[in-house]
């Protein structure tokens, strides 16, 4: 049966993006990095991705002032051109419109460095250590309209240090991104695959 083909959202480093090109070696993997699509041109991880040879596209979010479906209309033509079945946000640091999250209801899924619902939003780390939690973690889950929303589907947790500084836990929760998002997008393909032949 072919893989399942997975877009992913990049908008920086894209280490995320690039545990799922590693897991998308072993052909045994039921998905394959189809295309990386960047709303940011400068974003590290579309060379990464290139280097890897993986196809990527950047859609300068600057070329469309004021139009944010006009932006994500040209990123789901080109998940579509590229035969798309499921796309991964990995660090697509850009709030969606309806359209694109309706036009990929149920197929398009978030990594979140916290545990959701607990600290949505750009400033996790930093809002976990001042409410003097005692552990954090990580979130994937199915992307709905509101920022870091959306039914959760698996998480992971990490402890969190007394001498932990934002970049400590950060990276103690990135770790465990890496380990979980792989697991995820390979159950969720396993899934898209079954339904298509059913
Ligand atoms: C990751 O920690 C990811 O969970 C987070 O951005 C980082 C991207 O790193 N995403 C969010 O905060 C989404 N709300 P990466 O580019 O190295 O994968």
């Amino acid at each position: 049966m072919s893989r399942v083909r997975v877009g992913v959202l990049i908008s920086g480093r894209g280490s995320n993006m690039e545990v799922l090109i590693a897991a998308a070696r072993d052909p045994a993997y039921p998905a394959e990095i189809a295309l990386v699509v960047s709303n940011r041109p400068d974003a590290p991880g579309l060379d990464k991705a290139t280097a890897a040879g993986i196809p990527t596209l950047a859609v300068d979010q600057k070329a469309f002032p004021g139009d944010r479906e006009g932006h994500e209309r040209t990123i789901d033509w080109a998940l579509r051109e590229a035969g798309v079945e499921l796309v991964a946000l990995a660090g697509y640091m850009r709030l969606l419109s309806p359209f694109l999250v309706r036009a990929w209801a149920g197929r398009m899924v978030n990594i979140h460095p916290s545990l959701l619902p607990e600290f949505p939003g750009t400033n996790s780390h930093a809002e976990v250590l001042a409410a003097g939690r005692d552990k954090s973690g990580c979130t994937v889950h199915l992307v709905t309209e509101g920022m870091d929303e959306g039914p959760i589907i698996a998480q992971a947790e990490v402890p969190v240090l007394s001498t932990d500084t934002e970049t400590s836990l950060a990276a103690r929760v990135l770790e465990q991104e890496h380990r979980l998002y792989p697991r995820v997008i390979a159950d969720l393909a396993r899934e898209i695959a079954a339904e298509r032949v059913s």
